[in-house]
């Protein structure tokens, strides 16, 4: 079984792109169409584990033929993200968190159409999202019922990991606290929208930072790959 063994084990994995409302039609998104974390979720549902895929915008025709005993629940904004993972982290015993987060939202958005007015431009107050993944870290370690939750993250970056991206991805491993960090290249046609991606899972090793090999290939395969990572915590 390439992806490994989760059979009895409870996998929560978000999905796609948050969505910051600017008003009733407008929004500040990002190019996260969920295919990643849709392939994570149907390797960790084959891998024998009941799954609930948080999606964010995630477009329909990409959750159809899901798999039965794959829950999901949709979000848009990163505070909906955010308040759907805590209450799936009390119930988990994995969370990948594979969607990309807004890092700012409007700070505030109007009930109505905002209207154009004059010809000065438009300038936008921004404030900050919270860190997601860091908050279920956070809470993780204040919950002895958690203690054995495997949580993982996903590191974005361009350029790969063998340059610079390297010890920015060591710093985030150790910055956020996950058991494993999936650094994914997202240059040039790499990644968003695309079928075909190159991965490299950061773990840590009696204290040393080990960067895994590259994977390459479907965002199938590479979710094969990270979900028998995934398999592999639990048995450490
Ligand atoms: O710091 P960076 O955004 O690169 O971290 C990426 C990881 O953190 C991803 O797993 C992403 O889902 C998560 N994240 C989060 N909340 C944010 C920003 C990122 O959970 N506000």
């Amino acid at each position: 079984d390439p992806s490994g063994d989760l059979s009895g084990r409870r996998i929560v994995i978000s999905a796609g792109g948050t969505r910051e409302a600017l008003d009733p039609v407008r929004f500040l998104g990002n190019r996260s169409s969920g295919k990643q974390g849709i392939a994570l979720a149907k390797a960790a549902h084959a891998a024998g584990a009941a799954v609930e895929l948080v999606a964010a915008n995630i477009d329909t025709g990409l959750l159809t033929g899901l798999p039965a005993g794959i829950t999901m629940t949709p979000v848009e904004s990163t505070l909906e993200l955010q308040s759907a993972m805590h209450s799936a982290q009390v119930w988990a015993d994995a969370i990948i968190m594979a969607a990309a987060v807004a890092d700012y939202r409007p700070a505030e958005a109007t009930e109505s159409k905002m209207k154009k007015s004059g010809d000065d431009g438009l300038t936008l107050r921004l404030v900050q999202n919270p860190d997601i993944l860091r908050g279920l870290v956070d809470e993780r370690s204040r919950q002895t019922s958690l203690r054995h939750q495997i949580i993982v993250g996903f590191a974005a970056e361009t350029g790969d990991v063998a340059t610079a991206a390297l010890d920015y991805a060591r710093a985030k491993f150790e910055r956020k606290g996950v058991d494993l960090l999936v650094f994914n290249d997202v240059s040039g046609d790499r990644a968003f929208g695309h079928d075909e991606t190159m991965v490299q899972i950061i773990s840590s090793d009696r204290g040393e930072i080990v960067v895994g090999e590259e994977f390459h290939g479907s965002k199938d395969h590479v979710s094969q790959k990270v979900i028998a990572a995934v398999s592999d915590q639990f048995t450490h």
